[in-house]
């Protein structure tokens, strides 16, 4: 049994227009000490994956499938006992800190409300366990930091102190849904080599969420690229940077901003994301996609295992080998 076992998940929402399929059949595993990222532009679904999985859809939203933490599916669980997996065994951090962070309370008192909660501490434990947690992010002085409100705080330093809240459980698994993306480059280094760390010491489980596949390559084992709801490819991050099978891979790597060579190296996918609410009948892609072909407009690929290779799935109607041509020849 796998730590996360999620199975033909969705994400429906009821809107004035209509129903709207936000998710569409998103399976994967997460094993322990894992790193998942799931990456895709802005609307592809990411943050309703897992807020479907934590049972925080907004009131519109249903989900379907299964999303099993330990072998319990948390879509079926009483909200009662949810409420003990999530923020104890499954955390997790978002954007904007402040999301997770009360303004009206200091540091201290939101951390040890938590240990009192989920942990049972009293008051005196719980500030220690607080002042641990806070040096264990690399927040200087936290003896002294840790009265504060978060408004004392940097931006970095905010989101340091949102990465020691979520782990003030250890978790088994941390979900970080765009934590870096607020962050100036050095600061977003520095918190992705905080992750890195506390993984190695705790075998923490991490699905990283983000819209820069640049953000995944130092972190993660496997990533799945998303578009419109759907998954497109899941591989090891080697395979996705290295031995990309589909055309909007291609296209997202090409968008990986090259520091190195100033802005104007920012190649990007030519169109929009697609209006979840209107998606084409076939491939999600197939609005932007240079290699589509009739059937990609009326028929959606099937996500299917990559050909010759031990791991890798992918769904696109054209062979990895027309895809590999293509790329080679510069544009996706
Ligand atoms: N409350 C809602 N009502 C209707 N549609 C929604 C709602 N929340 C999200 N969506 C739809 O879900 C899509 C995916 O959203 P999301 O998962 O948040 O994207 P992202 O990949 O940027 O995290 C959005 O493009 C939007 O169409
Ligand atoms: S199925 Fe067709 S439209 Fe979709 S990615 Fe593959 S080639 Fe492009
Ligand atoms: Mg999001």
């Amino acid at each position: 049994m796998s730590l996360i076992e999620v199975e033909n998940l969705g994400v429906q929402f009821q809107t004035p227009d209509g129903d709207v399929t936000a998710v569409n059949g998103i399976s994967f595993t997460l094993e322990r000490g894992q790193t998942l990222g799931i990456v895709g532009e802005s609307g592809s679904g990411k943050s309703q994956t897992v807020l479907a999985m934590m049972g925080l859809l907004a009131t519109n939203g249903r989900a379907s499938g299964q999303a099993r933490f330990n072998g319990q599916d948390l879509l079926s669980l009483q909200p009662k006992i949810l409420n003990t997996i999530r923020g104890n065994r499954v955390a997790m951090i978002f954007q904007d800190p402040m999301t997770s962070l009360n303004p009206y309370l200091t540091v201290e008192r939101q951390m040890t409300e938590v240990l009192e909660f989920h942990k049972g501490m009293t008051r005196q434990q719980a500030r220690l366990r607080a002042v641990q947690a806070l040096d264990a992010v690399k927040i200087p002085e936290a003896a002294k930091r840790v009265m504060q409100y978060p408004h004392e705080f940097s931006g970095g330093m905010r989101q340091r102190v949102m990465i020691a809240m979520a782990l003030l459980c250890e978790p088994d698994v941390l979900i970080a849904d765009e934590p870096t993306t607020a962050l100036d480059v050095t600061v977003q280094a520095q918190i992705i080599a905080l992750m890195r760390d506390l993984q190695r010491d705790h075998g923490t489980a991490i699905v990283l969420i983000t819209h820069d596949l640049g953000v995944v390559a130092g972190l993660c084992d496997e990533v799945i690229v998303l578009y419109g709801g759907r998954i497109m490819e899941h591989a090891s991050a080697d395979a996705i940077f290295y031995h990309p099978t589909h055309p909007y891979t291609v296209g997202l790597l090409g968008a990986i901003p090259r520091l190195e060579q100033g802005e104007q190296a920012l190649v990007t996918i030519p169109g929009a994301p697609p209006n979840m609410a209107r998606l084409p009948p076939g491939c999600p892609f197939s609005e932007r996609c240079t290699l589509v072909e009739p059937r990609c407009i009326s028929e959606p690929p099937a996500l299917v295992a990559v050909p010759d290779r031990s791991d890798g799935l992918r769904a696109c109607h054209k062979s990895v080998a027309e895809v590999m041509r293509h790329a080679q020849g510069g544009s996706a």
